[in-house]
């Protein structure tokens, strides 16, 4: 299947066609839509396998981990990206698999990895205070 027939088939129904949406229903339009046309394609994917809900709305969308493959989550995600979104923007195999299975899924965030550097870097901090220190004492 392309990317376009399975948007039909699992998409389309509450998206619309068109990707239009239906705002009065709280059914969001998928273009000019924050997950699609962002560079880091991870949120359409989390999107699509896991659905959303957002607090303080009535509107939830169900996951599609259990009914699409990781090659039909890839199609589908580049096909959307290609034409509601940032076609710079990819998707690839490898990625779904990773978000699919919630022991990976936020390995690579930008958050989680800007933390650990963090904490990195205040170990390093923290051995040159106590270095510092120790040199400091056996001087004096
Ligand atoms: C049962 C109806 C339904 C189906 C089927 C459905 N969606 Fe949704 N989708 C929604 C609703 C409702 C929201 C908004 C949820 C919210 O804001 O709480 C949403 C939100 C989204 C968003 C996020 C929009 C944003 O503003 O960030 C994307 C992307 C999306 N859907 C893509 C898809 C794709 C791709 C499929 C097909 C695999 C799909 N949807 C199938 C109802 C649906």
């Amino acid at each position: 299947m392309t990317g376009a027939q399975i948007y039909d088939g699992y998409c389309a129904s509450c998206h619309q066609v068109q990707g239009q949406g239906s705002d009065g229903d709280g059914l969001p339009a998928l273009f000019h839509n924050t997950s699609l046309g962002h560079a880091n394609s991870n949120n359409l994917v989390n999107v699509v396998l896991h659905g959303i809900h957002r607090v303080g709305t009535d509107s939830v969308m169900p996951g599609f981990a259990h009914e699409l493959s990781d090659q039909q989550v890839t199609e589908l995600s580049n096909y959307l990206l290609t034409s509601y979104g940032n076609p710079e923007a990819k998707v690839t195999k490898q990625q779904v698999a990773q978000l699919r299975d919630p022991a990976t899924a936020g390995a690579n965030t930008t958050l989680l990895t800007l933390a650990r550097a963090g904490m990195a870097v205040g170990v390093v901090v923290l051995l040159a205070l106590v270095g510092w220190l120790l040199a400091r004492r056996r001087k004096g």
